[in-house]
């Protein structure tokens, strides 16, 4: 099955080995909906802690072998949910499926996805600037899907003060970031009031990553 290749979308690189793939998961959102609703409805969606006691503005849960979780220890990955204490649900395939193509699409051949973050951003919702770094494989990319409201990302460099790029995000677009860019600080503006016809004044995002 080539659910993804068929369909209208463009590629920009926006800076070595990151790359924004504008509309890629349009041709296929019914389905990538549909199972993101059954999988907050097997882990629903929580606001975690910082190690510093900092409530998250995004809710967020997991599927795959393992899911990524933040709280009074730290950010770490686990492969049970502890609000269930069962594992997190499986990744369906039409969300392996967009991960796997999406990275071949952006030069990284054979990413084996275990772990996706789902983040759900409302209004006024953001992420501070952050690198992806608690992955013991980093030498596969980052997949990032974008559904629901517009959000601006930002991508800078390996420090934080580095200048960030301002990228818009709508529903519908991925980007994928390795390589030389894997260890990029990045984040989320806080969102804008908008409403998407399906899925509300919400923003949800889709993070693929070889985690364990
Ligand atoms: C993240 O860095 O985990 C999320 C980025 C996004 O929401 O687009
Ligand atoms: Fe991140």
């Amino acid at each position: 099955m080539d659910l993804f290749n068929d369909m209208p979308f463009s590629k920009l690189e926006i800076v070595k080995d990151a790359y924004l793939l504008k509309a890629y998961a349009l041709a296929n959102d019914k389905v990538l909906i549909t199972d993101l609703e059954s999988i907050i409805s097997q882990a629903p969606l929580r606001h975690m802690m910082t190690k510093m006691g900092f409530t998250m503005s995004a809710a967020m849960t997991n599927c795959g072998t393992l899911g990524w979780l933040s709280d009074c220890k730290g950010y770490r990955y686990a492969v049970k949910n502890p609000l269930t204490d069962q594992p997190w649900p499986l990744m369906p395939a039409s969300f392996q499926q967009l991960a796997i193509l999406a990275a071949a699409e952006a030069g990284f051949n054979d990413f084996k996805p275990d772990a996706c973050l789902i983040n759900q951003y409302r209004v006024g919702a953001s992420m501070g600037l952050h690198q992806d770094k608690n992955e013991l494989d980093i030498h596969q990319p980052v997949v990032s899907v974008s559904f629901g409201i517009p959000a601006i990302f930002q991508l800078g460099g390996l420090t934080r003060a580095d200048k960030t790029i301002k990228i818009p995000l709508e529903h519908g677009d991925v980007v994928v970031w390795g390589g030389e860019s894997r260890l990029y600080f990045h984040g989320i503006a806080p969102l804008k009031m908008h409403t998407h016809p399906v899925l509300g004044a919400y923003r949800y995002n889709l993070t693929f990553r070889k985690a364990g």
